[in-house]
């Protein structure tokens, strides 16, 4: 089968179209024919050799995927899924654990489900990470990205009394307010502006895919008894924890959420999480951006994804397979 390939993962590297095996399923794994493969921040790390759940070379990209159960036998027929397969979804088959399978209702966009996928079950899963409690005021850095799309609908509808969201491109406040932001604050007026957006100056729950000086700064805007929720390092800067002293003397907490870590590990606990967020994104009740990479584009998508370049999430159309 063809495949996006990173042969050399690194600062530098490249994808390519190219034929690698097809995927030997284990025992608890099926098939599945991919359609649609959505462009998530962890692509952009495993394609520099960074992301603990890729898989051994040769590389091939993609956490998450729409398409079809390959059948076992003639008499089945193939079930229209969507899946988070960890990597090797920028395929055209790709094996993936049954816990981590979900049926796409009928009424589905394929396109909105497969772009929203990994990010709704995310914030989701941030959510209970924080024990987030009605009324609370939340603080979410990185406000346009694939994460920040979804994260102000998903913490109204799980009750968030306020969400704050943080930007670099401002061109983009509006759009994030349209996504259910009270507050945008510029990167650049990061932190000085956030408490003048929350009652009392201080925040509940602050979400953190940025890390380095941006992680420091949200654990000082904590009130007693609030949490850090640390999902990532875009900023690749540095993600030393508070020590206990710190802890202590602020009475907060810091907790950790990776969907990656929990469906390669324990895929049995991922599962409601994907259910609940294809639920909401086949209702409409959450929804993203999308903009659709065609087939004679695909070797582009690690360069847009570094550029910021797309407004919408990117999604990679595999309709037609993976044709250079
Ligand atoms: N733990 C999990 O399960 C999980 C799942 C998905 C994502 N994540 C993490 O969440 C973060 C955002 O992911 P995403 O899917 O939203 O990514 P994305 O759609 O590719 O967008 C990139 C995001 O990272 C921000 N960013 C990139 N480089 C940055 C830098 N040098 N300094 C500050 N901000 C920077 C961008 O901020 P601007 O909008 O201001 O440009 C944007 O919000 C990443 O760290 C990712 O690894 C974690």
């Amino acid at each position: 089968m063809k495949a996006l390939v990173v042969d050399q993962p690194g600062p530098a590297a490249q994808v390519r179209i190219r034929e690698i095996e097809d995927p030997r399923p284990g025992p608890a794994e099926v098939v599945v024919q991919v359609e649609w493969a959505a462009v998530n921040f962890a692509d952009l790390t495993a394609a520099r050799g960074l992301y603990p759940y890729a898989s051994r070379p040769p590389l091939v990209p993609g956490v998450e995927v729409v398409g079809r159960v390959v059948p076992q036998s003639p008499d089945e027929t193939p079930r229209r899924v969507c899946a988070f397969v960890g990597s090797g979804g920028w395929a055209e088959r790709v094996s993936v654990h049954r816990d981590l399978v979900v049926p796409l209702p009928d009424d589905a966009d394929p396109l909105a489900v497969a772009a929203g996928l990994t990010v709704v079950a995310t914030v989701q899963l941030c959510a209970d990470q924080a024990r987030m409690e009605s009324g609370e005021h939340v603080l979410v850095h990185g406000a346009s990205g694939g994460i920040g799309s979804v994260a102000a609908q998903v913490l109204k509808g799980a009750g968030a009394g306020s969400v704050t969201g943080t930007l670099r491109n401002m061109d983009r406040a509006e759009l994030a307010r349209a996504h259910g932001y009270d507050h945008v604050v510029s990167a650049t007026r990061f932190p000085v502006e956030v408490p003048g957006t929350v009652p009392g100056g201080a925040v509940d729950v602050v979400i953190d895919g940025v890390g380095g000086w941006t992680r420091a700064a949200s654990f000082a805007l904590l009130r007693p008894f609030g949490r850090l929720v640390a999902i990532g390092n875009s900023s690749r800067g540095s993600e030393e924890p508070p020590t206990g002293a710190e802890l202590r003397a602020a009475n907060t907490a810091v907790v950790g959420a990776s969907l990656g870590a929990l469906s390669s590990r324990t895929p049995h606990l991922a599962t409601a999480y994907l259910e609940r967020a294809v639920r909401d994104l086949a209702c409409g009740s959450v929804s993203l951006p999308v903009d659709v990479l065609a087939a004679d584009r695909l070797t582009d998508v690690l360069g847009l994804l570094e550029g910021r370049a797309a407004d919408g999430k990117l999604v990679l159309d595999l309709t037609q397979g993976v044709e250079p």
